[in-house]
């Protein structure tokens, strides 16, 4: 049985990704790629875009991983199986995610998995959208003694508040936003000056940090908001 190996692609940009990540996905048997299904029932996958850029031939095979529907356990577990009858065969695995591959990522799971299992299993980290978002604002994410924290799928817009409150100084980063509805009623009250980032590193990338640009705006799952200290101007 070979290694199993997670590689972060980095944001989008294909020029995002680590030497590191480039040159096992070409030393790589199988490259396996999360995948999940659009309302029209066609296969997507974010990650295969970023594959598609890239100068290497692997074979990549999807791990369908629907949104909804079945069991999440069921659906990991089938995925697991896929990787592992490859391993079984001797070939080099990897499995790749968008950002870092141990940041809120479908190969966390599959991670656990395989450590269960007795898999030898080595990470090539990458680049996490919110570090990439917050390179396209026009000052740090977080410095000095300031702090930092991370909501990812947040509950309410209460939730929200009630760190920007209790933490003041720190900064406060958004992700997995698009579960929440009214974000342009929410920020024309909220006093913190914001970084509001979509599709970081794609050609359809999009940033902002006016909330007039969010008036009519769908919120994509690809987006995440930074709060910085201070008040908004
Ligand atoms: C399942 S998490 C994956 C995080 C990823 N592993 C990382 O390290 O950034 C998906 C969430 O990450 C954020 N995200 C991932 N890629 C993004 C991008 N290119 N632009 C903006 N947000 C992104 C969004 O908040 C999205 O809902």
């Amino acid at each position: 049985m070979k290694r199993l190996t997670g590689i972060g692609l980095g944001p989008g940009d294909p020029e995002m990704i680590t030497l590191k990540a480039l040159r096992s996905l070409q030393c790589a048997d199988v490259v396996f790629y999360p995948a999940s299904y659009s309302n029209s029932g066609e296969v997507q996958s974010y990650s295969l875009k970023i594959l598609e850029q890239l100068d290497f031939e692997t074979e990549c095979r999807p791990l369908v991983i629907p949104m909804m529907g079945k069991n999440r356990d069921e659906i990991y577990r089938e995925a697991y199986h896929a990787i592992k009858e490859s391993l079984d065969e001797g070939k080099e695995v990897a499995v790749v995610n968008e950002g870092d591959v141990l940041f809120y990522s479908t190969f966390g799971y599959l991670f656990k998995m395989a450590k269960a299992d007795g898999v030898e299993c080595s990470v090539i980290s990458g680049i996490p959208a919110f570090i990439a978002a917050g390179g396209l604002g026009d000052r740090p994410i977080t410095e000095g003694s300031s702090g930092f924290n991370l909501i990812a799928r947040p509950q309410s817009f209460e939730q929200i508040s009630d760190l920007l409150h209790a933490r003041v100084n720190d900064t406060l980063v958004v992700m997995k936003m698009k579960v929440l509805e009214e974000w342009y009623g929410y920020l024309t009250q909220c006093s913190r000056p914001f970084l509001y980032v979509e599709k970081a590193g794609t050609p359809y990338e999009f940033v902002t940090s006016n909330v007039e640009d969010l008036r009519d705006r769908e919120i994509p799952y690809f987006s995440v908001i930074v709060f910085y200290e201070g008040e908004r101007v």
